[in-house]
């Protein structure tokens, strides 16, 4: 990602600050761009006997996580950068796969969106730990953010635990591992 150039920002803000959040802003904006597209294919795409319960849970998150974008894109135009919210920039910048499952069950959907919520919320939580030093307005959007997503993680991580507390997709490294293993 280039670093950004501006021309003004927030008063109180350095420039160079400024740059390197607008730059983690950016980055949270690629994922969750990604996420809700990414949500509405696994709504689309489920099939099973549990078919209703988890194409409905998925809509308010899908929702949710537009707004995020939103917000963080807003952020980004607030701190005098410009966001990048075209689906070319996000392909040629995303740190990660494109999403690999197609029509599948709803547990196999799960398994798989449980990676999927691992890798975004610790990239935010990092996001978040270096925010520590550079700005704590845009600190607390991402904690807000955070914590609704933890809670979706959850939702999803539900319907794959057991008894004793234990995930099915314990140890899997990629969405197809934690497909099948969920599955
Ligand atoms: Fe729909």
């Amino acid at each position: 990602m280039a670093t950004p150039n501006l021309k003004y920002t927030v008063p109180g803000m350095s420039d160079e600050d400024a740059a390197r959040v607008v730059e983690l802003v950016q980055g949270r904006l690629y994922a969750c761009n990604d996420l809700h597209l990414t949500l509405k294919h696994v709504h689309w795409n489920v099939v099973g006997p549990h078919f209703i319960a988890v194409h409905e849970m998925i809509d308010p998150q899908v929702e949710t996580v537009r707004g995020f974008a939103d917000d963080l894109a807003e952020r980004i135009a607030t701190l005098g950068g410009s966001p990048k919210g075209t689906p070319g920039s996000l392909v040629e910048n995303r740190t990660w796969d494109e999403y690999s499952i197609g029509r599948a069950t709803t547990q196999e959907h799960l398994g798989a969106l449980d990676l999927v919520y691992q890798g975004v919320i610790s990239s935010y939580r990092d996001g978040m730990k270096e925010l520590d030093d550079l700005d704590l307005v845009t600190q607390d959007m991402f904690i807000a953010q955070i914590n609704e997503l933890e809670l979706f993680h959850w939702f999803v991580r539900a319907h794959l635990e057991d008894k004793s507390g234990g995930l099915s997709t314990a140890g899997a490294t990629s969405e197809a591992q934690a497909a099948a293993a969920a599955g």
